[in-house]
């Protein structure tokens, strides 16, 4: 990773929801003024606090020395470990901090028997479909998602096998027959 400072990336304990919450607005602001803004600006810490505290949802956080400026939150579902709000505060991105979380949360899934790790990314923000599809992931899926506000909100599936022991491969034998078809990235 290329970031100065001491970084450490860690389970966040349910005491550490505002530090997860924070750096997630902080991160999610700039899609505030999409036609659809993200869902991520209008979960509240509570709401945040309280998927933690019950066990539906982990997060981790990464600190570049003591100080949190990224975050991930995840769960463990039957497809595998599925991750979300993946977010870097602005003034520490292009770093490689979001691949270095990607990554542990690829061990954090392997050491505890998942073999697979997908997300969802909207399709209409490609910079992260590339940047999932860079760590090896595998469009697999496209949907229209409709929230619980009724927005309609275009997403693409994607994931990636990650077999205990063994770093998969985007062109490896995944056997998931690659990017979706007609999708040029
Ligand atoms: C997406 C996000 C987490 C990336 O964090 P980051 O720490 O800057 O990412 P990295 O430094 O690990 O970058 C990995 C690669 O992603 C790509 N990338 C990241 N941000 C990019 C951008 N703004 N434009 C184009 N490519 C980008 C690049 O390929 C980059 O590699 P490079 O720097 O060697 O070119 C961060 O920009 C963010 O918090 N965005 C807002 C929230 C969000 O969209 N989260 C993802 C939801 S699916």
């Amino acid at each position: 990773m290329n970031s100065q400072g001491e970084v450490e990336i860690r389970l966040a304990t349910p005491e550490e929801a505002p530090l997860v919450h924070s750096v997630t607005l902080d991160a999610f602001a700039e899609y505030r003024n999409l036609p659809t803004p993200s869902g991520a600006l209008s979960e509240s810490l509570e709401d945040v606090e309280g998927l933690m505290r019950e066990g539906v949802e982990q997060a981790a956080l990464c600190l570049v020395d003591g100080v949190a400026v990224g975050s991930v939150r995840f769960l463990r579902s039957k497809d595998g470990l599925y991750f979300k709000r993946l977010a870097v505060r602005p003034g520490f991105r292009r770093r490689g901090i979001a691949r270095a979380i990607v990554g542990w949360l690829e061990e954090y899934a392997r050491q505890n028997g998942e073999s697979v790790v997908w997300c969802n990314v909207r399709a209409e923000i490609q910079q992260n479909v590339r940047l999932y599809a860079s760590l090896g992931y595998e469009a697999y899926d496209e949907r229209v998602v409709v929230r619980s506000d009724g927005a309609r909100v275009p997403v693409v599936s994607m994931r990636k096998a990650v077999k205990p022991g063994a770093e998969a491969r985007r062109d490896s034998a995944t056997g998931w027959g690659g990017a979706l078809p007609g999708r040029g990235w």
